[in-house]
Parts: C-alpha cells; structure tokens; sequence
C-alpha cells in the first residue's frame, strides 16, 4: 500500500517534469499509450557499487570469460556462445547448449549488456553477476558444479595470484568469479561511439542520408520509437508481437527435449507441457496468462553483427524483420488462443525505398565491429600446498564468500 501511496507521489511529481521538458510534446503521438523517451547518446556504464571495475577485475574477468573451466565438463566457454567474430552473440537461430543438448532460444550478443536493467529474452536477471551464474550453473548452459569449478581456479596458479590482486582473498571463489566476468563485460564490451551516437551529439554527417530518412520513419510513420526508446533502444518493457513459431521445435529432436525440459523444469502445469508449442517466455516468471509470449524489447545497437534475429532466431536478415513490422506483425499460439498480441503494432504500409531507408538506419546504429586479440587461457597446475589451509577451511571460505554476495550472511 505504502509503495502505492509513493508510487503515486512520484507520478504526481514527474508529469509536470516531463511537461517542462517538452517530452510529451515531441514524442507522443496521439493515442501513444506511454512516454516514450527520445533516442540519446549512450553515456558511461552503470556500475554496482558493491562491483567497481579496476583493472585487475577486468583482465581476470577477460581470461575467464574466454576459459571453459567455468562449466561442467569444462568444454565451454562463455565465448562459445558470445563469439566476437560473431557478434559476440552465436550466429545459429537457437543458441548451442551443454554438450548433448541445445538451448531453447537465440544468443543475444555481450556488446552493451552493462546497460540493461533485465538480461535474457525473458528479462529475468536482473544484474550481470546473477546472468553469469545462470550460465555457468544452467542446465542446458553450462551445467556447472559449484565444488568442481572452484577446485579448478584452485588449481590454476595464475587464478590464485589473479583473485589474490583483483579481491584480496586468498582462495577463488565461484562468486568472485561472476563479478569478474560481469566487470569485464561492462568495461571492455560496451560501444558509445557508433554514428547515431555521433550524430545524436551534434555531427550532422555521421549518418548517411539514406539512414537519416530511416531514422526519420523510425521515430515516425513506422512507430517504432514506441518500443525501442532511450540511449539502448529499448523501453525494457514486454510484449507479444506474434513473432512466428520456431521451426526447430518442431522439427528437431534435441530442440523439443529442451523446450519441455523447460516447460516443466520452469512450473508450467500438465496441459501445457503437453501441448504447447510456442515459449511462453514472460509466463515463465510471472505465471499470469496475458504474459503467454511476451518478450523484453531488445536493444538495438550492435544489431549489424548479429543475425539471425529475435528470440528464436525466426528471421535471418533484418529485412525480413523489417517485412514483419511492416505486416503489423504476425500470429502466433499465444496471439491465437489469448488474443493478446500488442495492439501498437499495425500495418505500415511502407514503400520498398522507405524499408531500405529503415535497413539502412539499423545498420548505423552499429559502429565498428568490436575484437580482442587471442586469449590464452592460464593452465592447470598442481598447486603447492598452502600452509595452515585445511579441507574445512577452504571450504568455508567459500561458503563466506557465497553468502555475503548474496547479502545473506
Ligand atoms: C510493441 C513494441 C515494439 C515495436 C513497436 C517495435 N518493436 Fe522491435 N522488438 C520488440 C520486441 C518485444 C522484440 C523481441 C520479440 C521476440 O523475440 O519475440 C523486438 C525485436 C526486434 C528486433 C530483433 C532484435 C534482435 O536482437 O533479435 C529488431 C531488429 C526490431 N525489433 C526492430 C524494430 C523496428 C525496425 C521497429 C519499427 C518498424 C520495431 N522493432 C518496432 C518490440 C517492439
């Protein structure tokens, strides 16, 4: 109630703020359901307070984002599925998974995820640290074991003097770990100077023109400023466009395993499990019917790179994501049986010039392509004993280390 009552100071408050600032004016359109921010230039990273980014966090974070021994059988790494020659993301429809299985939907790249406020399609990670646990420890992700893959950063000398510099602590833990890998991500993998970020600042020709008229058309006539807003292109909010059913869960064996594996892993009732055939995607988290389907807008930024699109990889180039949108979207199990497809969406009615002027548009978005030169992954070695340390003592190391990240001490 109380949160409510605050809720609806704020409100109160902010109205008459964005009134000042002329927000409404320029980016309403009639019968616009929502404020939506203009598009901006991406400023610096967010940074957790409790998660500084030095340098010493960075480099460890560098070396364990290309090593495997953060999985379960140590055969992947996190750059198997966010390759830098592929985007940073993984260039299938449907990401690969743990040796023996796939995952269930397409790889979102690592450049810029430092400002999301909600990782996955599903939105459901709420900070870097926590994503790098899921994907370390998931089921068809990393599958990782907590004991085995401390005892391996123990067993590497130079993560022993690494950790040592990076945190001070004289053991790796699992935790810090995360913190290293999502300190590297913010630092290293964020892009602020692409051509809409120059030309957003005041350079009028970083843009070519034809992007220029895509941009506006973007903002205009093909709305898609509704959705894809702010500095990350992207209201972070969910919705259910009626992106087309995904072929591979039809059709492949190893793809429907996972997709029921979720299904009942993520508490989805018996009828479900049975027939569904489409991700229910915000369902998973919230459980409430109207979210069937729904996904986190995406960002758009980097989005040159990393094909094939949307939460399956339904469409291959962006042309024929532009097709989609020109259509009004589409149908889908959710959009058919609960009719609850977003009512923004709605024929466009584009020329073929005005699609390639939008194309064109998405493509400046993205700056350079983004590479790092070859990492060499440090390698196992026996480890000395270490004086006074016990098996209890090692471990409750760990254990401390573990509870405090989680507040839970
Ligand atoms: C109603 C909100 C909304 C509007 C309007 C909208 N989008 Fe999207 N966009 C989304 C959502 C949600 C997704 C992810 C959908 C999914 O995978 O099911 C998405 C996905 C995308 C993707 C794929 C991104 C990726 O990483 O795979 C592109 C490209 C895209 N939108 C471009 C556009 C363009 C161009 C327009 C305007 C013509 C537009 N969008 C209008 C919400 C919207």
């Amino acid at each position: 109630m109380l949160s409510r009552i605050k809720g609806f100071v704020y409100l109160l408050l902010m109205v008459p703020c964005f009134m000042v600032l002329g927000g409404l004016t320029d980016t309403m359109a009639e019968g616009d359901p929502d404020y939506d921010p203009p598009l901006a230039p991406l400023g610096p990273v967010p940074v957790p307070p409790d998660n500084p980014i030095t340098p010493a966090k960075v480099e460890l974070g560098k070396l364990l984002y290309f090593d495997p021994k953060l999985t379960g059988d140590a055969s992947l790494a996190r750059v198997d599925c966010h390759d830098p020659k592929q985007g940073w993301a993984f260039a299938d429809p449907i990401c690969r998974g743990y040796p023996g299985t796939v995952h269930w939907r397409n790889c979102q790249t690592t450049i810029n995820v430092g400002y999301y406020g909600k990782l996955f399609w599903q939105g459901n990670s709420k900070s870097l640290e926590r994503q790098a646990k899921s994907a370390a420890q998931g089921a068809v992700a990393g599958n990782g074991e907590v004991d085995v893959m401390v005892e391996r950063l123990r067993q590497t000398p130079m993560y022993m003097k690494l950790f040592k510099e990076a945190f001070g602590v004289e053991l790796p833990t699992v935790p810090l770990a995360y913190a290293a890998i999502a300190t590297f991500e913010r630092a290293v993998l964020s892009q602020t100077d692409t051509p809409l970020d120059r030309y957003l600042k005041g350079d009028k020709n970083a843009l070519s023109d034809k992007a220029k008229k895509g941009l506006e058309l973007f903002t205009g006539k093909a709305n898609c400023i509704e959705c894809h807003n702010g500095p990350m292109l992207t209201d972070e909010k969910y919705y259910n466009l009626g992106v087309p059913r995904a072929v591979e869960w039809l059709d492949t064996g190893l793809n429907q395993i996972t997709f029921r594996y979720e299904l009942y892993a993520k508490g989805s009732h018996e009828v479900m499990y049975r027939e569904f055939k489409d991700d229910p995607g915000l369902y998973y988290t919230t459980k409430r019917k109207e979210d069937m389907g729904k996904f986190r807008t995406p960002s758009l930024r980097y989005i040159k790179y990393t094909a094939p699109y949307m939460h399956a990889g339904q469409f291959f180039t962006l042309e024929e994501v532009i097709d989609f949108y020109n259509e009004g979207g589409g149908e889908n199990e959710f959009t058919e049986k609960i009719g609850n497809k977003t009512p923004i969406l709605k024929p466009l009615n584009l020329t073929d010039e005005e699609k390639e002027a939008l194309v064109a548009f998405l493509e400046e978005l993205s700056g350079e392509e983004i590479r790092i030169g070859e990492v060499k992954v440090p390698p196992y070695e026996v480890f000395p004993d270490i004086s006074g340390l016990t098996q209890a003592k090692a471990k409750r190391t760990g254990l401390e280390e573990y509870l405090s990240q989680w507040g839970l001490e």
